[in-house]
Formats: structure tokens, sequence, C-alpha cells
């Protein structure tokens, strides 16, 4: 099944929070319902989350329709509240406003909204991941390659079937040009461990975990060709948000002359904001760092930092590839050291 669908009046998506040990699907009936589940992730990843936020506006029209009539103050109240839900990845405001667009000729003209989005967002990552493996292959030695990637960027992370920067890699392996795949862990919440590498799996291409702090120095021992990874907004100038320690991994890359590629659709672009210090970044809960999947593994008291995004510049990265454009390829700021 699709990552997230509209059955029967209805959002049901793969409840990520509990993959890789249980394949579970939820079905959300309310805009109460949908916003909870955004915000402990169980529906995650920038472009799911404009999806889920046109899917959401959909289920507010039906929601607050009574004898035929809607109550359009509440469903824009609605909608709202949930473009709020989580700040950072731009693609869920952007949703529920190609939802909203539509209010005024009703609930069924929304719903046919948020399916468009829906059908749209497969494309345009499809055809960003083919571009983007196209600039890979120009870009990295002409032999299997080893990728590096951060968070999950799958089709888990989308409402289709590819993913943004791991559908990049799944177009890569069609081409028999990985060798392996190297999954960050992705602390605090995981999402490489328990998602990116349960996409990878079941589609057979080779991988190893790797805890987020070895990153640095697989790169310096050579162990790298290539690091690819999403975004949760790109402002005017370039700058990339995206799963918080992906500033670290550009720095590494620059360091070592190793091409970082992030791989995003347009929604993800906020033309509005013209550098990426404006970019307001998610601070989760600090239990998200004390604990790991629930158990502790500080002190109950331990003061915590925990955003779930960082901001890196323009000047670190290689190139940003998008279904429309790609901004790059450049040389990058950084030494070259081994
Ligand atoms: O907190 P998450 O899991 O929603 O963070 C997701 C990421 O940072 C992804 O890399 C990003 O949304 C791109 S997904 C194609």
């Amino acid at each position: 099944m699709r990552t997230l669908d509209w059955e029967d009046g209805a959002i049901v998506a793969i409840d990520q929070c509990v993959l890789p040990h249980q394949e579970s699907v939820l079905r959300l009936r309310t805009v109460e319902e949908l916003i909870a589940a955004i915000q402990r992730l169980a529906i995650r990843g920038a472009p799911a989350l404009g999806v889920a936020g046109a899917f959401g506006v959909a289920l507010a029209a039906r929601q607050r329709t009574q004898g035929g009539t809607f109550d359009e103050a509440a469903v824009r109240a609605d909608a709202e509240r949930l473009a709020s839900a989580r700040p950072t990845a731009v693609n869920l405001r952007w949703g529920v406003g190609q939802a909203l667009a539509a209010l005024s000729d009703g609930p069924d003209a929304v719903l046919a909204a948020a399916r468009q989005v829906m059908a749209e967002d497969d494309r345009m990552n499809r055809q960003a991941a083919a571009d983007a493996a196209d600039l890979i292959t120009k870009l990295c030695p002409d032999r299997p390659l080893r990728l590096l990637t951060h968070c999950n960027a799958g089709a888990l992370a989308t409402a289709g079937t590819r993913g943004t920067a791991l559908g990049a890699v799944f177009e890569l392996a069609e081409r028999g040009r990985v060798e392996y795949v190297i999954v960050d862990e992705t602390r605090p919440l995981l999402q490489g461990a328990r998602l990116t590498s349960w996409e990878l799996r079941r589609a057979g291409i080779p991988h190893r975990l790797a805890v987020d702090s070895a990153a640095a120095s697989l790169m310096r021992r050579g162990l790298v060709d290539c690091v690819v990874v999403g975004a949760d907004r790109i402002t005017a100038n370039g700058d990339v948000a995206n799963k918080i320690g992906t500033y670290g991994l550009a720095v590494s890359a620059a360091h070592h002359g190793i091409p970082m590629i992030v791989v995003a659709p347009e929604s993800t672009v906020d033309e509005d904001l013209a550098a990426g210090e404006l970019i307001e970044v998610e601070e989760r809960d600090a239990d998200e760092v004390r604990r790991v999947l629930g158990m502790p593994v500080a002190p109950e008291t331990a003061e915590a930092f925990n955003p779930a995004f960082d901001v890196t510049p323009a000047a670190l990265i290689t190139a940003v590839v998008t279904e429309a454009r790609i901004m790059g390829p450049r040389t990058v700021a950084g030494g070259n050291a081994g």
C-alpha cells in the first residue's frame, strides 16, 4: 500500500512509529487525530506531510458540513491548526493551502484537490529522483557507488512509491550503480535505522547501518562516494533545513571533497524566506534524547537539546535537485583533506 491514502472518508496511513517491527495501519477520521499522528511522527517526512495536510482539509470540510452546508470559518480554523502542527517542513502548510484553494467549491472539490496533490507528489518525486541519479552518475566515479543517507527520504516520507533522496538510490540501484548504502541511524528517533533500512531491505539493496557519529570517519576512510539527503525547507538562497545531523554531514563532505546532493520536490522550496536563519526549527521533547525507544539512557532530569532539524548553508551543498530544476552543481566551500 501507499504510505498515505484516502479511503471511505478517512486517511489511512502506515504507522511509522511502530516500524519496522509492526506493519500497522492507522485510520484517521478527524483533524484532531491527524494532528496527533503528525506530532508523534506516525506520519512524517516533508512530502508526506504535504499530502496529509491536503487530506486533512478534506477531513475538516466533511466534519464541518451539516445539512448540505459547511462552516467555512471552522474549516479555515482547523486548517490553520493543522498547518502549524509541525513548523519546519513547509510542505505541510503548502498542502493545506492547495486543498483550501478549492474550499469555495465544497467538500468534494477539496477532496479532489487533495487527491491531485497526492498524484503530483508521486510524479514530482520520481522526476527529481531520476534527475538526481543522472547528476550523481556524472559527479561520481564510473563504478557502483557507496552512498550515504540520513533520516528517511524514501517512499515512507512521501505519499508515493519511491521517495526523494532514497528514490535516487532506488534509481541508481536499478541501473546497477549501487555498491552499498550507508544508513545513518538518525538519533533521536532512528528514522534511518527503523525506516530507511526497512525500505532498503525490502528493495534488496545492500546497506549497512552506522551510528551518526561514524559518518565523518567513514568519509575520511574513503568509504563514501556521495551523500544524498532530502529536505524539509529550502530557502530562496538555497539554504536547506533537514533532519538534525545533515549540517555535520555537509561540513564533513565538503572537507573530504565528497558531493552533497539534496533531492526534494518544488513544494519544499520556500521562496518567501530569503535565507536559512529565518527557518523555524522545531524543538521536540527532551525525553526523545533522554530515552531510546522509551527506555531511559540518561538521568531522568538531565537537560537536553532536541532540535529536530538543522540548516545547511547553500555554500556546503553541491546541488539541490527538484522535479523542475537543478540548483548547482557548484564547487562547495571547504578543503579537500584525505
Ligand atoms: O522529523 P521527520 O522524520 O519528519 O524528518 C524528516 C526529514 O528530515 C526528511 O529528511 C525530510 O522530510 C525529507 S523526506 C523526503
